[in-house]
């Protein structure tokens, strides 16, 4: 399969699934911009959730916060945003289409247009991607703001608020997960490169002589997370960032790139970003931004180490990891194209699927709806009573449900007392079957799905 049949197909199956739509489809969509379907939006939750937990929850050095996503306007002021965060912007002249300049290929030293094929551009002239918006009933310059660009800027602004509630003393870190909005030139390659995209970073607060290894640290930490989403390091490419391509206040940036069919792109920077941000804060708002060390009487401005990542990427890179097709023989000796998801169980968006062998069979039924019962408190599971037992167990592998549960004519007793209060499970990647006992169910799931 070619890598542009692949992602066919992936973008194929995430709308037939219910993954990802068009945002405002029926009136031939927004460019940019996205909608999650209901395997969507359970598998987006799950990956913010883990990375919550794995980032606030199972740690005493990081907090976590949730900003507004409309700031006052010296926010970007200050950040340098209103001033540089732009990209190199080209016309064609011909066809009148609008590039990123650094994106266009190159024939013979000369850029060309990816629509017509002319040379004939404009020269590059700078776009700048915030989104203006205007606050309250009058649209002039003194209720001109911004679509937040990334998260972190809010971290910045309230970090001395959250540094006096929490009572942590450095290092430690905030961390926020939320919306961030660009007006990309050219977005591309599905969800990748979309205009409205959520963000999970963590700002990591520290001494300035601290901030070289902890970069290298929050580096390992990040590759151990995808590694537990089944994002192993086979599939990820480490890029750091040479020394005079990091922005000016950086003292040391790695890209995790991950391999897409569409090529090898970010997923995730991690970057040591010295005492810039918070410098420029505290110069603008003319408030301290400065940390008092108790044991050295020192007053300073904290270092920051920040990994920051894209759930949208994310949500992309974890389907395109786990997309498969194989060829298997059917239960009445066909060949045919079994069409799965590999998610890992714990960010899957369906854990279980719970079949009844037969639909018309009370007792069959009546198990089973005890068994989603004694479930659905604990993870999200999906019942499905209709079609041949195999075409349910497709249609759970193409959602990427690791697990099924049959209650057939041995759970209920029907075939003897031999398999009576067992039921089959079968694992998703395997299409191995085991019988488990009805009281075992939870707990082996339960043991697979953390
Ligand atoms: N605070 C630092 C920051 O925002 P960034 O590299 O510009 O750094 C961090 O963005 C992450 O946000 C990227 O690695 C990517 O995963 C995600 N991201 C950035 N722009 C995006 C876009 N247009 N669409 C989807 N995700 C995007």
């Amino acid at each position: 399969m070619s890598t542009s049949e692949r992602m066919e197909k992936i973008v194929s199956l995430c709308k037939r699934r219910g993954f990802i739509f068009q945002s405002s489809e029926i009136y031939g969509g927004l460019n940019g911009c996205w909608d999650y379907g209901p395997l969507g939006t359970e598998l987006k939750r799950n990956l913010k959730d883990f990375w919550w937990r794995r980032m606030v929850h199972e740690r005493d050095d990081v907090v976590g916060m949730d900003g507004s996503i409309l700031m006052n306007r010296q926010v970007w002021v200050a950040s340098g945003h209103e001033g540089t965060f732009t990209d190199p912007m080209v016309d064609c002249r011909n066809c009148r289409s609008r590039f990123r300049a650094d994106q266009l290929p190159e024939k013979n030293g000369r850029k060309q247009c990816t629509v017509c094929g002319s040379y004939d551009l404009t020269e590059p002239r700078a776009f700048n991607l915030m989104f203006k918006t205007y606050v309250g009933a009058t649209e002039d310059e003194s209720a001109l703001t911004y679509l937040r660009p990334e998260t972190a800027q809010a971290i910045f602004v309230q970090f001395k608020n959250i540094l006096e509630v929490s009572r942590k003393k450095l290092p430690f870190g905030i961390a926020q997960v939320g919306k961030a909005f660009r007006n990309e030139i050219n977005p591309r390659n599905f969800t990748f490169r979309s205009r409205e995209f959520e963000q999970m970073e963590l700002e990591y607060f520290c001494r300035p002589e601290q901030g070289l290894e902890l970069l290298e640290y929050w580096l390992q930490e990040r590759l151990k997370f995808y590694a537990d989403i089944g994002i192993g390091s086979d599939l990820l490419h480490l890029h750091k960032i040479p020394p005079e391509e990091c922005a000016h206040y950086s003292k040391g940036t790695y890209d995790i790139e991950f391999q897409f069919p569409f090529g090898v792109q970010e997923l995730e920077g991690v970057a040591y970003r010295t005492d810039y941000d918070l410098t420029q804060h505290q110069k603008a708002s003319g408030k301290s931004l400065e940390y008092f060390d108790e044991e050295t009487k020192q007053h300073f401005i904290p270092h920051v180490v920040e990994p920051s990542a894209g759930v949208d990427r994310t949500v992309l890179a974890l389907i395109c990891a786990a997309f498969d097709e194989e060829q298997v023989t059917d239960e009445k000796g066909k060949a045919e194209t079994r069409t799965l998801l590999r998610f890992h169980p714990r960010i899957a968006p369906i854990k279980c699927g719970i079949f009844p062998l037969l639909k018309n069979n009370e007792r069959l039924v009546r198990q089973a709806r005890e068994i989603v019962d004694l479930l659905r408190p604990h993870m999200m599971v999906f019942y499905d009573e209709s079609g041949a037992i195999g075409r349910r167990y497709r249609r759970q592998d193409e959602a990427g449900t690791p697990f099924g549960v049959t209650v057939d004519f041995d759970t209920i007793g029907e075939s003897g007392p031999a398999g009576e209060g067992t039921v089959t499970i079968r694992e998703r990647d395997s299409m191995k079957q085991q019988r488990v006992a009805l009281a075992e169910i939870k707990p082996f799931l339960l043991e697979r799905i953390q």
